[in-house]
């Protein structure tokens, strides 16, 4: 789909490739699965076909959404698949990982404020405010273990590689841990933000929202949407990417 010679089939895309495939091959299908709510990172390992049929959507108009999305030249084709994994390191902190730092506090201040104006009319945005608290101080432990831990062992992953020099095993035995633990952790933000999603109607206003509440819900949206690129960067290429290169690096 991103290249040339490599356009996919209708066949592959409805029935032999899952959804976190298909956005590996091409990541403007990220944008297309946005929009009908169709999971591409945690639980993106079901065809479309299959995906369709469990939220009764129609699989030929997705279909032909993906294909306008194939015609329409996009410069900003970041072709993440391509990069080396220290790159890819760097710009998921200085992309994603950044955006979520700059995002909490504005986020977490709306919520509050919303929850305590409205909390009344919508009781809902009480319980948002709470799930909204709970991913943000799990998502703040959850950078700082990649960074601290996860992404500098990826980089001297890389580093050794390139110099061809001898590795040295870690402390926490095979880089295979912390993934296990941070795909977990993946999977629980990933619900904590569907419930957000629930409890909000796919962000459907009230017919009473003020400024603040309307700008809460697109930032909600906003926030949901970056987690599930950033995670699908994790999981579907960092990580199996990685878990590759320790093989090679320790068996060669
Ligand atoms: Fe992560």
């Amino acid at each position: 789909m991103n290249s040339e010679n490599n356009f996919l089939t209708e066949q592959e895309v409805y029935h032999h490739l899952t959804l976190s495939q298909i956005v590996t091959k091409d990541h403007r299908a990220a944008g297309v699965f946005e929009k009908y709510n169709l999971d591409f990172c945690c639980k993106g390992n079901k065809s479309l076909g299959e995906a369709c049929k469990e939220k009764g959507l129609n699989a030929e108009e997705i279909l032909s959404e993906l294909q306008s999305v194939n015609i329409v030249p996009n410069e900003n084709n970041l072709r993440f698949n391509d990069w080396e994994l220290d790159f890819l390191v760097d710009y998921i902190i200085n992309n994603h990982h950044q955006y979520v730092k700059d995002s909490i506090p504005v986020v977490s201040a709306h919520a509050n404020k919303v929850a305590s104006v409205h909390g009344k009319n919508h009781p809902e945005t009480i319980e948002l405010n709470k799930i909204f608290t709970v991913v943000y101080k799990d998502l703040k432990q959850h950078l700082m273990k990649e960074e601290e831990i996860l992404f500098p062992y990826i980089k001297y992953l890389v580093k050794v590689k390139n110099n061809n020099s001898n590795p040295e095993r870690p402390y926490f035995g095979t880089i295979a841990n912390p993934i296990k633990l941070m795909e977990s952790e993946h999977t629980s933000a990933g619900d904590n933000l569907f419930s957000i999603r629930k409890l909000t109607d796919n962000y459907t206003l009230p017919a009473d929202a003020c400024t603040t509440y309307t700008t809460y819900y697109k930032e909600l949206k906003e926030f949901e949407e970056d987690l599930h690129k950033h995670v699908y960067l994790e999981n579907s290429i960092l990580f199996p990417k990685a878990i590759m290169l320790e093989e090679k690096i320790f068996n060669s």
